[in-house]
C-alpha cells in the first residue's frame, strides 16, 4: 500500500487533508493524525471492521483497548456515563486537552474499541488538524498512538512513516507535536481519582479536584493494558541510571547517552543527546521520544539514560524511561 503524506500548512492544504482523511475514515480505513500529545492512528470508533484495521496495522493485541477521540462534549454523554460532578469538573478544566477519562460505557460502543471492558476511554484533543478532520467526519474516532505495538510513540509525521509507512493509506502532517508524551489517563473511583497512566497533566494538578491514587512506580498488573512493563521501547537495549548518578560508558561497547541537562566531557560515549540544557521538564517531555528514536537509529549497542527530577511532568517522563529500559 502506498502511504500518502498530506501537509496542513495553509488553510487550503488543511481543508484538502481534512476532506481526504474524512473520506478514508468513512470508507473504514485508518489514517494517522496529529494530536497535541503524539500522533494517533485513527479509525471510525463506531465501525467494528475499521477498528480491526488499527489492531492489524499496529500489530496490537486485542486486550489493549483504544482511546476514543470526540468531536465535541455532546458525544461524551452519548458514549459514556459522564454526568458525575468530578467528571464534569475535569472536562471543564482540561477539555480540549491531554486528559483521557475512563468512564462506564453506554451500549453502542463497540467491544473492539474497549477490549470488552465495561468502560471506555474518552478524550477531546486540542489539536486544530485533528479537530478539522473530526468536524468534517462528524463522528468520534478511536486512535491509539501511531506506532507499532510496544514501540516509541511518534511525535512527527516522519516517525509515523517510519513505523507504519506502507501499512496505512494516509498520514496528515501537523508538524511536531507540542507536548510529546501521551495523555494522562484517569478513572474516577467514587470521590477519588485513579491515575492509570501518567502524562502531561500531573498528579499535583489533579489533586485540586479529588484525592488522587497514583500508579505504583513498577506496576506490573496491566489493569490499563498500556501499562505493560516494557513499552515505549527502542530496539537498542536501554539502561536507566538513578537520579544524580554520573553515567559511565561501558568499555568495549558503542554506548549512547540520553542526558538530562548536559553532556559529560570526554566521556567515551559514541553519541549523546540532551533532553533540556535549561533543565525545563516540559521541553524534555517534548523532545524525549524523538531523541530516543534518534539514538535508536545510531547503531549503538546500548543506550544509557539519565533520570530526571520526578516532579510535575517529570513523573511521566520517568514512567516512559522506566518502561523503555525494562526488558520484561
Ligand atoms: O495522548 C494519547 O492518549 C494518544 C493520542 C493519540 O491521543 N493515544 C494513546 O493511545 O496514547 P494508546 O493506545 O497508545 O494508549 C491508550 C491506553 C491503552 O494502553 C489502554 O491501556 C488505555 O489507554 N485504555 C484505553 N481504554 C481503557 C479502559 N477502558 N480502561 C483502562 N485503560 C484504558
Ligand atoms: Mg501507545
Amino acid at each position: 500500500m502506498q502511504t500518502l503524506l498530506l501537509q496542513t500548512k495553509t488553510p487550503g492544504q488543511l481543508g484538502t487533508a481534512a476532506k481526504a482523511a474524512s473520506q478514508l475514515l468513512s470508507a473504514g480505513a485508518c489514517v494517522a493524525l496529529p494530536t497535541e500529545t503524539v500522533y494517533g492512528l485513527a479509525a471510525d470508533a463506531l465501525n467494528d471492521k475499521a477498528l480491526l484495521g488499527i489492531f492489524e496495522a499496529k500489530e496490537r493485541p486485542f486486550f489493549d483497548p483504544l482511546i476514543v477521540h470526540l468531536p465535541d462534549r455532546v458525544w461524551a454523554a452519548r458514549l459514556a456515563h459522564s454526568e458525575g460532578e468530578l467528571v464534569q469538573a475535569l472536562m471543564e478544566a482540561y477539555w480540549p486537552g491531554p486528559l483521557t477519562l475512563v468512564l462506564p460505557k453506554r451500549a453502542g460502543v463497540p467491544d473492539v474499541a474497549t477490549s470488552g471492558l465495561s468502560t471506555v476511554a474518552l478524550r477531546m484533543s486540542a489539536h486544530p488538524v485533528l479537530n478539522a478532520v473530526l468536524e468534517e467526519f462528524g463522528r468520534p474516532v478511536a486512535a491509539p498512538s501511531a506506532n507499532r505495538f510496544g514501540r516509541i510513540s511518534p511525535t512527527s509525521a516522519q516517525h509515523v512513516l517510519a513505523e507504519l509507512g506502507g501499512r496505512i493509506p494516509l498520514v496528515v502532517d501537523g508538524g511536531p507535536t507540542a507536548l510529546g508524551l501521551e495523555s494522562t489517563i484517569v478513572a474516577p473511583d467514587g470521590n477519588r481519582l485513579r491515575i492509570l497512566r501518567r502524562g502531561p497533566i500531573a498528579a499535583e494538578a489533579l489533586a485540586a479536584f479529588a484525592d488522587v491514587i497514583e500508579p505504583e512506580a513498577d506496576n506490573v498488573i496491566p489493569e490499563a493494558p498500556g501499562q505493560l512493563k516494557s513499552h515505549y521501547a527502542p530496539r537498542t537495549p536501554m539502561q536507566l541510571v538513578p537520579f544524580g548518578i554520573a553515567p559511565t560508558a561501558q568499555p568495549g561497547k558503542a554506548c549512547g547517552l540520553l542526558a538530562w541537562r548536559q553532556a559529560p566531557e570526554s566521556s567515551g560515549f559514541a553519541a549523546v543527546e540532551v533532553l533540556s540544557p535549561s533543565g525545563d521538564l516540559s521541553e524534555a517531555a517534548t523532545r524525549l521520544f524523538g531523541l530516543m528514536r534518534r539514538l535508536d537509529e545510531a547503531g549503538l549497542d546500548i543506550i544509557i539514560a539519565e533520570s530526571v527530577p520526578e516532579n510535575g511532568i517529570g513523573a511521566a517522563i520517568m514512567d516512559r524511561l522506566r518502561k523503555a529500559s525494562s526488558n520484561e
